[in-house]
């Protein structure tokens, strides 16, 4: 099926996030080390971008380094952000000639130093794009996020700043590293994994979930294109009823 046509481009989710799983599986497939997963990756990032901007999607976040993957070998993590300080060099050019503005969350101090310095690169490079915003979480968790926020809210409790009852939905996503983006309505996962992985926990509490069960490396612009006509063939609900909807 044609996906793409299918679409209806004036009901598009305005922010589309993203996790990509399945790259040591399938580099196993094919009988190589992880690392060969994560490099072939890459054109799965760079189709599910262009594919992204093209149809006029605002936001397109990557979970591409959770806080949890600093526990992977040292070996698989220090290949990880090698290639991510030389895709970030190599793809700015892209992102730019597809209006792709970069941005990041996560603890980004945490770090190497020459991923930080590619990463702030590409962002002032990228700054001027408006077609859409690819945001990267790096050394990212949920639960981290939560934390920082909590710690922010309580100081300004402490210090007098604001009142315990001024504590709402507003001022909690405010001290979010999302504070300047909307909410995603669609979380893709590839791999056949139905989880969250401390992924946009407080974000995702509308979102439509979408799994396949493709391998990262595997997932392609027609992949995507399904993934967008499904969402679109969703009734959200949002708490009420279908009957409500309908009025
Ligand atoms: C999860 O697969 C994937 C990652 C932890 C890394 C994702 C990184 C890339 C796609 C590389 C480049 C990205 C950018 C944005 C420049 P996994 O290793 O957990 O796979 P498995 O579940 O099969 O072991």
């Amino acid at each position: 099926m044609d996906y793409k046509s299918q679409i209806d481009t004036t009901k598009l989710p305005l922010h589309v996030a993203v996790i990509m799983d399945g790259n040591g599986r399938w580099a196993k497939q094919q009988g190589e080390q992880r690392i060969f997963g994560h490099h072939n990756g890459v054109s799965s990032v760079r189709e599910t971008a262009e594919a992204a901007a093209e149809l006029g999607i605002k936001y397109l976040t990557l979970y591409a380094f959770s806080t949890e993957n600093w526990n992977r070998p040292k070996d698989e993590v220090d290949a990880l952000m090698e290639l991510l300080v030389h895709t970030i060099g190599n793809e700015t050019p892209t992102l730019i000639k597809n209006g792709i503005k970069l941005d990041c969350i996560g603890n980004i101090d945490s770090l190497p130093k020459s991923c930080i310095r590619e990463l702030n690169e590409a962002k002032e490079k990228t700054a001027h794009c408006d077609r859409m915003t690819m945001v990267l979480a790096l050394s990212y968790s949920s639960k981290w996020e939560i934390i920082q926020a909590v710690k922010s809210i309580a100081e300004e409790v402490k210090s007098g700043a604001i009142d315990v009852d001024a504590i709402d939905e507003k001022l909690i996503s405010s001290k979010l590293c999302t504070a300047k983006m909307p909410d995603p309505e669609l979380m893709i996962r590839t791999s056949g994994e139905h989880r969250i992985s401390n992924f946009l926990l407080w974000q995702l509490s509308y979102a439509e979930f979408y799994f396949t069960e493709k391998l990262w490396p595997d997932f392609r612009r027609e992949d995507f294109y399904e993934a967008i006509y499904k969402y679109q063939n969703r009734e959200r609900r949002f708490g009420k009823t279908s009957e409500q909807l309908a009025q």
